[in-house]
């Protein structure tokens, strides 16, 4: 491979356009392996790096979080790449422009003097919908069925997107005069699967398509996680929290003679909706990366800093079987993970433990952080106009089909969907089951709610099942939504919607469904009836701010739903379920002058939305 270095060092800053590369001068940083330990250039090389993941933060704050983690300590910064917020639909082209940028990205960090290490998947777990996958593989029951092997049902949709990725990456490499260091393929395999046809055809697809630095899988400690997530051709590393020494000591026995690295050292951990917020103690999360220094580990916080799961792109988790199936676990709106830079990029003791132990490992006094951002003012936000959903969904697209179609097979990423039927009686009260119930239901007899149906138990206001009171003739309503997609473990396989309703034993077909995608703010047309609270709505209120800053919707006195601000979806809340109250809007979506607030609440409204100076998070 030919390459011309520029040589003239330029600057990308997060926010201009990304080019085609390469930004930086060669010469530096070209990573290798030399038997058990990492080279820099021909020097021994110890990785100090840290997760930040450019899909979970607005563009405008790119520059700043990497500021923060270099200021910490760090030389190096990770990202994965979400495929699906590249890719929500199968035929549009994937798009990186805007806050999917990636490009612009890598150019960011090798700007501030960053090494990179890619994570591209196509799998990355990341408690991000269906670990990055898109929903649309779900459409197609071959891929749907080969999720993650070697089955080209589903990896040609892969090759097809590694097209368009890697070049991305390839021409920002340390090799070519980039930044880019290193390269995973896939994610934790070995806590998945056991194909290694598919690892190694991911392996050839980044070599061929021109990734020449060094290649590595992440897995568990252990030899189940290491024989099914490695190559021998690729570094191993592992990931954990703590205990390292033992860590290493499974690695070393799995793999001799090879430089040691954590590729995700988690010093803090995320939450899921109804559970409570989990934190670690900085000074305990210190002495660990202390340990794993002086044994000179390379390491990667995961997370340096954890953003936010904005819109519908969080994820969830299964837990242990119950008598309804398997417990069904959504991971809330905050990715703020207790990491050591908070999710609105605040420094936390934690931030300043860890560069203690950085500064004091490698001598080097790091660059000093940006000042806390600043924060808007407490305000009350009056809501002055709702109309009901059903209105909303009134005036969608119909698809007639006999049987429930999921949201993947209507084509719908994350949303809303009204399933309609009409069924004869009267009974008095008959079962009606919700096969395949993914993830809430409000049940409804002629426009009257009758129950709401849940497939988790975090939230009283949802059952488990219910019975319907049936008049002579009935139009049944199933209005459907969705939580996110299952990202970890072997039931990855998690479409939205209904499988199939029956009322007793016997199966109701013949449906309309109307969908709202509720990725982006829906078109609403506000003459329409005015919504009662207890109705499932759009509200509207407005806000005048003077000079945009930081600033969090505490939404105590609602019940669950979605908050658009100025039309960008800031992601769901559920102060009924908790632990999480408040909903970070960092500043770059505010605007001088007039914001626009509008929420989709699925429950029970309130009458006014407090703007509170600082997060709330359980
Ligand atoms: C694993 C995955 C990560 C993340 C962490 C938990 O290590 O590789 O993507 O899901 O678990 O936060």
């Amino acid at each position: 491979m030919t390459q011309t270095p520029s040589s003239t060092s330029t600057t990308i800053a997060a926010g201009a356009p990304s080019t085609d590369g390469p930004q930086i001068p060669k010469g530096t940083g070209v990573l290798a392996v030399a038997g058990n330990i990492l080279v820099r250039d021909g020097e021994p090389h110890q990785i100090i790096s840290g997760a930040v993941h450019y899909f979970r933060i607005p563009r405008p704050l790119w520059r700043d979080r990497l500021q923060r983690l270099a200021a910490m300590g760090c030389s190096t910064v990770e990202t994965y790449v979400a495929w699906n917020f590249h890719q929500p639909h199968r035929d549009s082209r994937p798009d990186f422009s805007g806050d999917r940028d990636l490009g612009a990205f890598l150019d960011a960090a090798a700007g501030l003097d960053l090494d990179v290490i890619v994570r591209p998947g196509p799998y990355i777990c990341a408690e991000w919908d269906f670990g990055g996958l898109p929903s649309w593989l779900l459409d197609d029951p071959q891929a749907s069925a080969a999720l993650r092997t070697s089955d080209p049902a589903y990896l040609d949709h892969v090759d097809a997107w590694f097209d368009h990725l890697v070049p991305i990456i390839a021409r920002r490499q340390a090799s070519r005069g980039g930044r880019v260091v290193a390269v995973q393929v896939e994610n934790e395999y070995g806590s998945y699967g056991n194909d290694r046809h598919y690892l190694e055809h991911l392996r050839d697809g980044l070599l061929e398509r021109g990734i020449d630095v060094p290649l590595f899988t992440s897995d568990g400690p252990g030899q189940l996680w290491l024989q099914g997530g490695t190559l021998d051709d690729c570094l191993a590393t592992v990931n954990f929290g703590s205990r390292q020494q033992e860590a290493f000591a499974a690695l070393e026995a799995f793999r001799p003679g090879q430089p040691g690295i954590c590729m995700e050292f988690w010093n803090g951990w995320f939450d899921h909706w109804g559970a409570g917020h989990t934190t670690r103690d900085p000074e305990d999360a210190a002495a660990e990366l202390a340990g794993m220094l002086a044994d000179g580990r390379s390491v990667n916080f995961y997370l340096a800093h954890g953003g936010t799961n904005f819109g519908v792109w969080a994820g969830a988790n299964t837990g242990e079987p119950g008598p309804n199936g398997p417990a069904y676990l959504p991971t809330v709106t905050s990715y703020d993970y207790d990491a050591p830079i908070g999710e609105d990029g605040r420094l936390t003791p934690k931030f300043w433990a860890f560069r203690d132990v950085i500064a004091a490992h490698t001598s080097r006094r790091p660059p000093e952080p940006p000042a806390d951002p600043p924060r808007l003012a407490a305000a009350v936000i009056t809501i002055d106009r709702s109309i009901p959903l059903a209105s909303v969904l009134d005036h969608q697209p119909v698809t007639v089909s006999p049987t429930p179609q999921s949201f993947e097979a209507l084509g719908l990423h994350h949303g809303v969907v009204r399933y309609r039927t009409r069924v004869h009686g009267p009974f008095e009260s008959a079962a009606l089951h919700l096969d395949g119930l993914a993830d809430l239901a409000s049940v409804s007899v002629n426009q009257t709610t009758s129950a709401r149906v849940g497939r988790t138990t975090v939230d009283p206001a949802y059952a488990e099942g219910c019975t319907v009171t049936l008049a002579e003739d009935n139009v049944l309503d199933l209005t459907v939504h969705s939580l996110g997609r299952v990202n970890f473990g072997p039931r990855l396989r998690d479409p939205k919607g209904l499988s199939a309703v029956r009322l007793e034993f016997q199966h109701l077909f013949g449906w309309e469904q109307s969908a709202l995608d509720l990725t982006e703010l829906p078109h609403l047309d506000w003459s329409g009836p005015q919504a009662d609270q207890d109705q499932q709505a759009f509200h509207r209120g407005a806000i005048m701010i003077d000079e945009p800053a930081d600033g969090y919707l505490d939404l105590t006195g609602w019940h669950h739903g979605y908050v658009f601000l100025n039309g960008f979806n800031l992601g769901r809340y559920w102060p009924a379920a908790g632990p999480q109250r408040t909903l970070y809007a960092p500043a770059p979506l505010w605007r001088q002058g007039r914001n626009d607030l509008v929420l989709l609440e699925l429950v029970a409204a309130g009458t006014t939305v407090a703007l509170v100076d600082r997060p709330v998070l359980g």
